[in-house]
């Protein structure tokens, strides 16, 4: 177990040290950690406590220890779908990006992925084994658990299109299998994962050849390319309204290239914020007001984030 930092008396006393007790030497943890580089967008504060668990056992315990001083916690997948704000993280962060959260097990049709499997990885390991239908995964930059949270989608594919099964942990660390068709979806969330941590998925494909998959894969990441920014992101900041891409709307509102501080809207692709000048999380909430404002007064749209938006805003002295 390794760790750094100070918490400066914002935790219930004993909490680190119960925490301690549970932890394995395999374990990495931060006292005060800056997670914004967790993040693709690279915006935000430090979390009191930074955590990558070792095993689903040691997951279980510590939600325990949670439960037990009344301490939040929040599980951080790849980051690339997620705001955190300037002030930081109260509580916990934890990430399962621990190798034994992390295998990719192909067999025949299915490949069972544990919640920190990337999602790139996955689609590669299909393709070396002849399974169609994870190519949209390629160019997605996430994690097998955030993808199920987020039901994550590009090309017209989603998520849960290719879910046969996923195994997750409740709050008291009690661990459920559920079948795809026992879990509500819809586009861009899976509301039983808000309150529970995706452990791992069992994905189903169909036989293909390996040449189909490796062309389609390769116009997928191409038509990205040819549409997206390859700067610091979250990706899609907003969900797409009914009717029309949000880019498409952010374009038509003129507000391509618009800056607050260090971040700008791309010129490329009008739902991308882009953080290029070192911006924070204060410059990244000032754009999506501006952006909510306008669609709403000139276009009647009511713009909702994508993006996570979690932690606390920076502190005012004074
Ligand atoms: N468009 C514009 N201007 C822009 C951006 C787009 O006119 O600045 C137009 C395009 O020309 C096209 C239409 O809007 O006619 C749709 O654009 P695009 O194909 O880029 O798709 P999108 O709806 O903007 C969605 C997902 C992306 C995913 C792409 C490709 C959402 C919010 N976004 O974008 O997902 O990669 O399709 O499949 O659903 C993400 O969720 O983070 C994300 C990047």
């Amino acid at each position: 177990m390794s760790e750094k930092g100070s918490t400066k008396g914002r935790l219930p006393h004993g909490f680190i040290q119960a925490l301690r007790n549970e932890l394995g030497p395999g374990t990495r943890m931060g006292l005060n950690e800056l997670v914004s580089r967790f993040t693709t967008l690279q915006v935000g504060g430090c979390a009191d406590v930074y955590l990558e668990p070792s095993s689903e056992g040691e997951l279980a315990r510590v939600l325990n220890v949670c439960n037990v001083f009344g301490v939040h916690f929040y599980v951080l997948g790849r980051g690339s779908n997620a705001l955190i704000l300037d002030g930081g993280i109260r509580g916990l962060v934890i990430r399962l990006s621990h190798a034994n959260f992390s295998a990719i097990d192909p067999h025949e049709e299915r490949i069972h992925c544990g919640a920190g499997a990337r999602l790139h990885q996955v689609a590669s390991i299909a393709h070396k084994f002849g399974l169609a239908g994870m190519e949209f995964l390629k160019g997605i930059p996430g994690t097998i658990g955030g993808a199920l949270r987020m039901n994550a989608g590009a090309m017209d594919s989603e998520m849960f299109e290719v879910i046969e099964s996923i195994r997750y942990m409740d709050h008291q660390g009690v661990i459920v299998t559920r079948a795809r068709q026992a879990i509500p979806h819809e586009y861009r969330n899976c509301p039983v994962l808000e309150n529970n941590i995706a452990l791992s998925a069992c994905l189903v494909g169909r036989q293909d050849s390996a040449a189909a998959i490796a062309e389609r894969m390769h116009r997928y990441l191409n038509q990205r390319k040819c549409t997206q920014p390859s700067g610091s992101s979250a990706g899609c900041m907003f969900k797409n309204p009914s009717g029309i891409s949000a880019g498409q709307l952010i374009e038509e509102l003129g507000m391509k290239g618009t800056r607050v501080g260090g971040v700008q809207i791309s010129q490329k692709h009008g739902n991308f914020i882009i953080n290029d000048r070192k911006g924070t999380a204060g410059d990244v909430l000032g754009l999506i007001q501006m952006v909510k404002s306008r669609a709403f007064e000139e276009r009647g749209v009511q713009l909702e984030t994508e993006v996570k938006i979690i932690g606390e805003p920076p502190q005012q002295f004074g």
